[in-house]
Parts: structure tokens; sequence; C-alpha cells
């Protein structure tokens, strides 16, 4: 309902000044607007369509990146040493500035600990269905099955990663992510192959600026209260909560 109305405005105001693309909204309107007015409108998206791509984006981009950074602060209270290492290596790179787009490129031990807490808490698993019966291995699938891949098992193989694959070890990325496993890669938290993760980048920056910007202004730790209790509650998520005391530098 919410979406329908702001759709409907943007719509009515199409063609006029006001009328911006400057978010995905715009964009998705605005090529709408030329598919329509430059070829047909069999091709438009039909507002069901743009409301669907705006939910999709909405879910995918800020449920998982808000875990992602959840998960680190509660992994970095727990590694108190690479906690230290981070913010050395922010205060180095940007000092006490605001972060840019150019050094946050720089900041090589935040990538690590973000690849080791994406690899340690993946927050979606994957999902896919198959259309046909199909051979997988040792099983034939029936038509029309839905597979959830459990990425958080994948990811702490022993057999690709030896037997500190569920220890957080973000050195274990330092010579490159295909480096680190045995003989396949067993790690994809952005999926793998044409429906790959499309923001994968975006959420990555978004997730160093925001730790940028945390780790320049405080210190952290676990409070007594918290428990550990990782659950998929369609992404993963700390089931009791995460209890996080900041101190001010
Ligand atoms: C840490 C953050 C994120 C993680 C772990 C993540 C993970 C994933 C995964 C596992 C998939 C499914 C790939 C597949 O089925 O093979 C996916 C798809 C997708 N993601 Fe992300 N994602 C993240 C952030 C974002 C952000 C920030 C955006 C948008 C700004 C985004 C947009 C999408 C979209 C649109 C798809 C569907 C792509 C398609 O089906 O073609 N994601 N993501």
């Amino acid at each position: 309902m919410l979406l329908n109305e702001i759709i409907e405005k943007r719509e009515r105001s199409a063609g006029a000044e006001s009328m911006t693309n400057n978010n995905l909204l715009g964009l998705l309107l605005e090529s709408n607007l030329n598919e329509e007015n430059n070829y047909s409108k069999s091709n438009t998206m039909t507002m069901e369509d743009v409301i669907e791509e705006c939910k999709l984006f909405y879910f995918a981009g800020q449920a998982t990146t808000a875990d992602l950074l959840i998960w680190t602060m509660v992994v970095l209270s727990m590694h108190p040493s690479w906690q230290k290492r981070a913010r050395e290596e922010v205060l180095q790179v940007i000092g006490d500035k605001k972060p840019s787009f150019d050094n946050l490129s720089h900041l090589k031990i935040m990538t690590l600990i973000l690849y080791e807490v994406l690899r340690l808490y993946p927050p979606t698993p994957l999902i896919r269905r198959t259309r046909k019966i199909t051979k997988l291995g040792e099983f034939t699938l029936p038509a029309n099955l839905e597979i959830m891949i459990p990425l958080l098992f994948v990811h702490r193989d022993t057999e690709q990663l030896g037997d500190d694959a569920n220890e957080f070890n973000p050195e274990r990325f330092s010579e490159g992510i295909s480096r680190s496993y045995k003989d396949q890669i067993s790690y994809f938290p952005f999926g793998w192959g044409h429906r790959i993760c499309i923001g994968q980048n975006f959420a990555l920056l978004e997730a160093k600026m925001a730790l940028t910007n945390i780790l320049q202004h405080f210190s952290f730790e676990l409070s007594p209260s918290y428990t550990h209790a990782p659950s998929t509650i369609i992404t993963l998520q700390p089931e009791r909560g995460a209890q996080i005391i900041l101190h001010k530098l």
C-alpha cells in the first residue's frame, strides 16, 4: 500500500523536473517510461513488478548487510586483538577523517576480517529449485524440489579448510580466497554463477564505511548478558540479540 502510493506519486510527476532518478525506484520508472515511449508498452514492468523489485532490493540489501555488521561487532568483541589491529589500520590509513571511497579500498585487514565473518556467519543460505528430474552426485532429485544449501556448514568444511575451520582466523585469506582452500573453493557468501549477488561490492563498501566510523570513535566488548545463539530467521541472526557495550575513545 505504502509502495503503491509512492510509485503513483512518482508516476504522476513523470516528465516533470521533480522526477529524479537518483534512487532505484526513480531508475526503474525512468527505464519503464523510455521503454513505453520508444518501443512498446508490452515490454514494460507492471506496478506489481516494480513493487517486487523494490522489495527484493530492500530485503536482499538491508537485512544481509546489517547481519554482516552485527556479526563483525560480535566477533571483534570476542577477539580484541583483531579489533585493535582493525582500529590501528583505520587510524593509519584514514586517521580521524571521514572515510572516502578511495581510502576504504586500502583497508586490507578490514577486508580479511569481513571475508572471515562472512565465512563463519554467512547471512543467507542459497536456495535452488529443480525444474526437471535432476541427478546430483548419487542422488536423483524430483522436479520442482526446493533445495537449501546451508553455507554455514559448507564454509566450515574441515576437509577443505583444515582443522581450524571453525575458528576465526582472517589471516587464512591473506593469500586470496582460492589459496585458503585445499582443492575446491567452498566459499560463496554472495552466491555463485548467474544469480550471484549484484550488491556484493556495495555491501562490502557499506560495511567498511560503518565499521570505520565505529572503530574511529569507540572500542567495544560483549555485555555479560550476551548469549551466542546464531539462528537462521530468514537471514542468520543472533537469536537472543547482540548486546554490545561501547566505550567512547
Ligand atoms: C553482506 C551482504 C549481502 C550478502 C551476504 C548477500 C548475499 C546474496 C546471496 C547469497 C544472493 C543469492 C545468490 C544466488 O541465489 O545464487 C544474493 C542475491 C541478490 N542480492 Fe545480495 N547480498 C548482500 C547484499 C546485497 C546488497 C547491498 C544488495 C543491493 C543493493 C543486494 C542485492 C541482491 C539482489 C538484487 C540479488 C538477486 C540477484 C538475482 O537473483 O539475480 N545484495 N545476495
